[in-house]
């Protein structure tokens, strides 16, 4: 996949197809649609007129023509954006993700994009060669036959009067952090047979290679002497030995205040049967997402290592898999974490803040001052936000801000809500010193986070709960169905705003 700049007129690109936004109820009376109703032959304006096309957001209209003149091309995709006022910069990306699917899928193999954008030329061009790329994956890997194969090559993004570095340097940019989201993706779908823990491992070696970054696999008896007995509590059911994966990105010179360090830590599950709490039958499949965490901060290790900001950043996966066995953790065992705490096990299905809690300690242990864990922990997220925005809960309301707005700016959604004493109270164990559930469906997404705040001592931390936004049950014009990667750009965009 190639992508290009062109800060020259539109009729350079030497493509298949043009594509370009249209406001909502725009006239084809000035600037580039006027440009573009000529070279169409006025089509463009009788389309408009016939109301064929009002430039409603998520709108397509293809218009075929004959090419003339220096224009190779003899397509043009109309894409509505509904109102000037709503249409940020994330939306570019949509919008260039929606054109790719749509010429995709008619064979087209190059097209040139008009974003009609306002704002910052890098921006622009990292959110349309984002779309691009992310918009052209596909779940389909294991299929022998009736495979998706036409692809879109050849990305030629114009806008004029901007410097073409600034375009170049955005298509790079946003070519990276495509292809790291797109490497999460790939991990979540992939089957549990394949992805489990040692493979999980194993692919986090291979991008540690590929990026640079340093890689530590610490295997169950190094958790064992380090005491993560939390951790280990749920592997010890599954034939799949469980591996922290420990990835480090260390700049080369680094612009961070002394001793800060900022940690991205995953839940792992390669699967989630619930162990000895066994989860139904129907709609178990879904499971093999439990593991969309760790997924996303390989993702987002994989882009640090590639775009070098000059701070340093740790990323650690707890990969896991819950199984029942005849080893396999009871409700009512009382385990002891790698802080000195004893849990009690109330439900071994509440596994997710289990493998966090020597996750969140481990990462501190290793120095981190900022913590962002994130997990499809509860099913409880799911009822309360849905599939549209993604919980956020935290110790730090600066951290917490901050994660809202990265988010804001790269088109992901982040919604608080509240940690404290009274929710903190209600997992005291009768025996232990804390329990892994909370009173019977109340208030679940906070008592899944109140417990892993358990194991952050001075580091100020937040938690993201994207079991509603880790995956994605319908398929969108700008992105197939499946894993959404959710988080990796926000992370991103989080590190190198910490520069
Ligand atoms: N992986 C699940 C969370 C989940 C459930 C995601 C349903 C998507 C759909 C997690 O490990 C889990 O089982 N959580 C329990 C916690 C409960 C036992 C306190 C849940 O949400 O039901
Ligand atoms: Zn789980
Ligand atoms: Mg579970």
């Amino acid at each position: 996949m190639k992508t290009q700049p062109l800060t020259g007129n539109f009729q350079e690109a030497g493509v298949d197809a043009l594509a370009v936004t249209v406001f909502k109820d725009e006239k084809a009376t000035g600037g580039v649609l006027k440009d573009l109703d000529k070279m169409t032959g006025g089509i463009v304006s009788s389309v408009f007129k016939n109301e064929e096309f009002k430039g409603e957001m998520g709108e397509t209209a293809l218009i075929r023509f004959a090419a003339k003149g220096k224009v190779k091309a003899s397509l043009l995709l109309l894409i509505g954006v509904g109102d000037r006022a709503d249409y940020k910069l994330p939306a570019v990306g949509n919008v260039a993700g929606t054109a790719t699917r749509f010429l995709r899928k008619r064979n087209v193999k190059s097209f040139a994009l008009l974003p009609r954008a306002e704002g910052d030329a890098i921006e622009i061009a990292q959110n349309a060669a984002n779309g691009f790329v992310t918009s052209q994956f596909e779940l389909d890997k294991y299929r022998t036959k009736d495979k998706n194969t036409k692809t879109v090559d050849n990305f030629v993004l114009c806008v004029e009067g901007v410097k073409e570095a600034d375009l170049k340097t955005g298509l790079s940019r946003g070519v990276i952090i495509g292809e790291s989201m797109n490497f999460t993706r790939d991990l979540a779908n992939e089957p549990p047979n394949i992805l489990h823990p040692t493979e999980f491992a194993r692919r986090a070696q291979t991008i540690a290679k590929e990026t640079g970054l340093k890689c530590d696999i610490l295997d169950e008896a190094k958790m064992e002497k380090l005491g993560m007995g939390s951790l280990l509590s749920v592997s010890i059911g599954s034939e799949q030995p469980a591996k922290l994966i420990v990835l480090k990105y260390e700049p080369k010179k680094s612009t961070a205040k002394k001793g800060e360090l900022i940690a991205f830590v995953g839940k792992g599950i390669t699967f989630d049967t619930g162990g000895i709490s066994l989860k139904p039958g129907e709609g178990m499949d879904a499971m093999k997402y439990d593991m969309s965490g760790g997924a996303s901060v390989l993702g987002t290790m994989r882009a640090i290592g590639l775009l070098k900001p000059s701070v340093p950043v740790l990323g650690i996966v707890a990969a896991v898999e819950n199984m029942p066995d005849g080893k396999a953790s009871r409700p009512s065992d009382v385990v002891t974490a790698m802080n000195g705490k004893t849990i009690e096990i109330l439900n071994t299905d509440a596994e997710g803040r289990l493998i966090l809690a020597d996750a969140v300690a481990y990462a501190e242990k290793q120095g981190a001052t900022r913590i962002v864990d994130m997990a499809t922990l509860t099913g409880a997220v799911i009822i309360a936000l849905g599939d549209i925005n993604t919980a956020v809960l935290g110790n730090d309301q600066e951290l917490i801000d901050e994660i809202v707005a990265c988010g804001r700016e790269v088109g992901e959604n982040y919604w608080q809500l509240p940690v404290g004493r009274e929710y903190s109270k209600s997992i005291k164990s009768d025996i232990a010193d804390i329990k892994n559930i909370g009173p019977a469906r109340k208030a679940g997404t906070i008592i899944g986070a109140v417990f892993i705040q358990e194991f952050v001592d001075k580091a100020k931390w937040a938690h993201l709960d994207i079991a509603g936004t880790a995956w994605n049950d319908n398929e969108k014009p700008y992105q197939a169905k499946g894993p959404t990667a959710v988080a990796v750009r926000t992370l991103v965009r989080m590190v190198e705003k910490s520069q």
